[in-house]
């Protein structure tokens, strides 16, 4: 499985996004995560489809939203028109998991289940053949620049010995806290997918999107 970086647009300047976003693609980036807060979920308000449309016309990056919203059932469709090309919900904001997957499934796009540092990896185990992904989140969701919350590493092996038992080619994404200082050990845990805001996009973002990406390619 080749290991993705997704630079988490949060950490960015707005006022120069457009650019930011191409260094992050020039220099390597598969993906592009993009963290939706609504400030009931998570105490947060972020940004939402204008931005993701905008985003969408300016690159042709994989497009992996992260929905950090109550009820996100409610929005799959329209984050699907936006351009999103992996809709990740909350599997603590869903009042009904399986129906928000298969939504996000309607729209013939990637479905990912993210749990928080406080949820068991047990409560994924009925979900596991419905999804592409499972995101571990590695701090409370809700701020870019947390620490990294090691215990969560634990839960990325646990994670990735449940695929393998079930025979499931699983992606697995770390969330919050990664830097090129740390994310070797996200990803001798099982990660593939490894969100990096504050790591990327502050300082010079082609040259720490190239170290990143430098980091994953050597660890395949
Ligand atoms: C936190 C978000 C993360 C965060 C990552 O709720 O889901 O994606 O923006 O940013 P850093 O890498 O700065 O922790
Ligand atoms: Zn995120």
């Amino acid at each position: 499985m080749k290991n993705i970086l997704s630079p988490s647009i949060l950490a960015a300047d707005f006022k120069e996004l457009g650019d930011a976003i191409k260094k992050t693609e020039e220099n390597g980036a598969q993906y592009l995560h993009f963290d939706v807060m609504d400030g009931m979920f998570v105490p947060s308000i972020s940004f939402g489809l204008p931005v993701l449309q905008s985003v969408r016309a300016g690159t042709k990056q994989v497009l992996d939203v992260h929905l950090m919203i109550t009820e996100p059932i409610r929005y799959v469709k329209d984050f699907a028109s936006a351009g999103a090309d992996l809709i990740t919900v909350h599997l603590e904001a869903c009042e009904d998991v399986d129906a928000t997957l298969e939504a996000i499934r309607a729209q013939n796009i990637k479905a990912g289940l993210s749990i928080k540092p406080g949820t068991k990896v047990e409560e994924l185990v009925p979900y596991l053949d419905k999804i592409d992904m499972v995101l571990v989140m590695s701090v409370e969701p809700g701020f870019g620049g947390q620490k990294f919350i090691t215990e969560t590493l634990d839960k990325t092996r646990a994670v990735r010995k449940m695929a393998n038992d079930a025979g499931l080619s699983l992606d697995i994404e770390m969330d919050g806290g990664i830097y090129r200082s740390n994310v070797k050990e996200v990803l001798k845990a099982g990660a593939n997918v490894v969100v990096s805001g504050s790591d990327v996009f502050q300082g010079d973002i082609a040259q720490n999107t190239a170290a990143f990406m430098e980091i994953l390619g050597s660890y395949e």
